[in-house]
């Protein structure tokens, strides 16, 4: 899609689709106004019938209006004039994208510049609205034999509000954009089936990464390598599997050598069978989805870099498929991380966190300034959260509070649970240093106690997105989380 700002009359627009505002109670907004006058009265017509309101999100369509050079006229509810905030600007913007790419408008024009969101500013709306439009055209079709049919649209143009900065907006269309793609990346990478999607195709991702872009550069360590570096844990994982485990290192260079670089670690089981502690069969197909925190990851620095951040950032993929078989792991198997605590694996299920432990020992070498993890790792946060909430557990409270504000204000929203010391003896092990799980009770807290052992000396925060991460049902899909928020922070951080 190509995104600009254009001035001069909306009348006088000539896209395939105009989209214009009316306020709740059919208010018609300025746009609205202006557009009725010059049509002799079509809008008001529209709104006297009684077939539009002016609903949040409501939509109705116009052909061919006297007066307007655009094909057709969108109509879109924007609810109380005084009480669109954010959110309710996202779901407004969300219908209007999805109106749009129904039709067969190939362009379109936002005519809202009177519009207004009561928590956010100018800059915000034209970045949401490149991001919302990107998003809404996104289409799985990888693996379907025949084209499916996707949106046509090609141009997306805004008219600028009055007093706005036109270079700050359009800045703010390209970042909007550059956060929509990366989302439909990461939506991309988790919906690949995992007979296409293992371990040595994420790792060439990341290779394409960094063959297209100079301030990428990648490195990918195979089995022997991490045998070397005494990654006992994250290879007890992939030992009943014949795909090879990788760990992904992806750099990205955007300040100084000497600066210090944010680092995230993905989870990436690009199929989660349970291992010998084998899953039952309903919805195992899902767990391909269990490398949604590595698709974050890697469309996050392919984000980065698009944008330019000046910051240093390191994304590090564990990507390993977790399968039964006759070398697979065995409950009551003892490991030895890299750490060199040892590890008594009691469910070759809870297998997230030992590819994981390996990749945040790694990750110490880079000197993190902060480190966050993002892992579809466990079922009791989808249990306690369903789809809405990254669930999120931190050893920094600084780190905590930045990143539920992030969530906030991309509005890919977190909610923190507590690490207290008092939930750490769950996972004392008679055997072990530590066991793989703590028992039935408080499976999300448990497993973030078992990543805290292997993070006490840094920054790190933690981001259980086993029910953000995807949809189930007749949405089934990968949705993209929790890259928005992920981007928001990097895009507020210093070098
Ligand atoms: N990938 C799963 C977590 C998961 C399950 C996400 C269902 C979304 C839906 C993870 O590897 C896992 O199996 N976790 C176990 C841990 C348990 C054995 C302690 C779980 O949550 O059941
Ligand atoms: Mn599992
Ligand atoms: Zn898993």
């Amino acid at each position: 899609m190509r995104y600009s700002i254009k001035s001069g009359a909306i009348e006088k627009v000539a896209a395939d689709c105009l989209i214009v505002p009316v306020w709740s109670k059919s208010a018609l907004s300025a746009e609205a106004n202006h557009l009725d006058e010059v049509s002799g009265k079509a809008l008001s017509a529209v709104v006297k019938s009684g077939d539009f309101s002016g609903r949040l999100g409501e939509t109705y369509l116009l052909y061919k209006t006297p007066g307007v050079r655009s094909r057709r006229i969108l109509i879109i509810g924007v609810g109380e004039r005084k009480k669109l905030d954010a959110r309710a600007a996202v779901k407004m913007l969300k219908a209007t994208a999805k109106a749009v790419a129904k039709t067969q408008a190939e362009s379109t024009h936002y005519a809202m510049a009177s519009v207004e969101v009561t928590d956010r500013d100018a800059a915000w709306l034209a970045a949401r609205l490149s991001q919302e439009l990107e998003e809404t055209c996104y289409r799985f079709d990888t693996t379907k034999s025949k084209n499916v049919k996707k949106p046509s649209l090609k141009l997306a143009s805004m008219t600028a509000p009055a007093g706005a900065r036109r270079k700050g907006l359009s800045e703010a269309l390209k970042q909007g954009q550059a956060i929509g793609k990366a989302i439909n990346r990461a939506k991309q990478l988790g919906n690949l089936p995992g007979n296409v999607c293992t371990p040595t195709f994420l790792a060439n991702e990341a290779q394409i990464l960094a063959a297209k872009n100079k301030s990428i550069a990648t490195q990918i360590l195979s089995e022997k390598q991490m045998a070397r570096l005494g990654m006992g844990s994250l290879l007890s994982v992939a030992a009943g599997s014949a795909e090879e485990a990788k760990l992904i290192v992806i750099n990205y260079r955007g300040s100084d050598t000497s600066s210090r670089p944010y680092v995230l670690v993905g989870k990436g089981i690009t199929f989660d069978t349970g291992g010998i502690s084998l899953k039952s069969p309903a919805a195992m197909d899902e767990m391909k989805f269990d490398m949604c925190g590595a698709a974050s990851v890697v469309a996050s620095m392919g984000c980065v870099a698009e944008l330019k951040l000046p910051i240093n950032v390191i994304g590090i993929v564990a990507a390993a498929e977790n399968m039964p078989g006759s070398k697979a792991t065995k409950p009551g198997d003892v490991v030895t991380s890299m750490s060199g605590k040892t590890i008594e694996i009691l469910n070759t299920d809870a297998e997230g966190r030992l590819v994981l432990c390996d990749a945040l020992t790694y990750a110490e070498r880079f000197k993190p300034r902060t480190i966050i993890d993002i892992a579809t790792l466990t079922g009791a946060a989808v249990a306690t959260f369903g789809s809405q909430a990254n669930v999120m557990l931190s050893n920094d409270e600084r780190l905590a509070e930045t990143l539920l504000q992030c969530g906030e204000e991309s509005l890919d929203r977190a909610w923190q649970l507590p690490l207290w010391d008092e939930y750490q003896s769950l996972i004392d092990s008679n055997f072990a240093d530590i066991a793989n799980i703590g028992g039935p009770r408080a499976g999300t807290i448990t497993a973030a106690c078992f990543l805290s052992r292997f993070t006490e000396s840094q920054k790190w925060a933690h981001l259980d997105i086993a029910g953000s991460a995807w949809q189930s049902g007749a949405q089934k899909g990968a949705t993209g989380r929790p890259v928005g928020m992920l981007m928001q922070y990097l895009l507020t951080q210093k070098a």
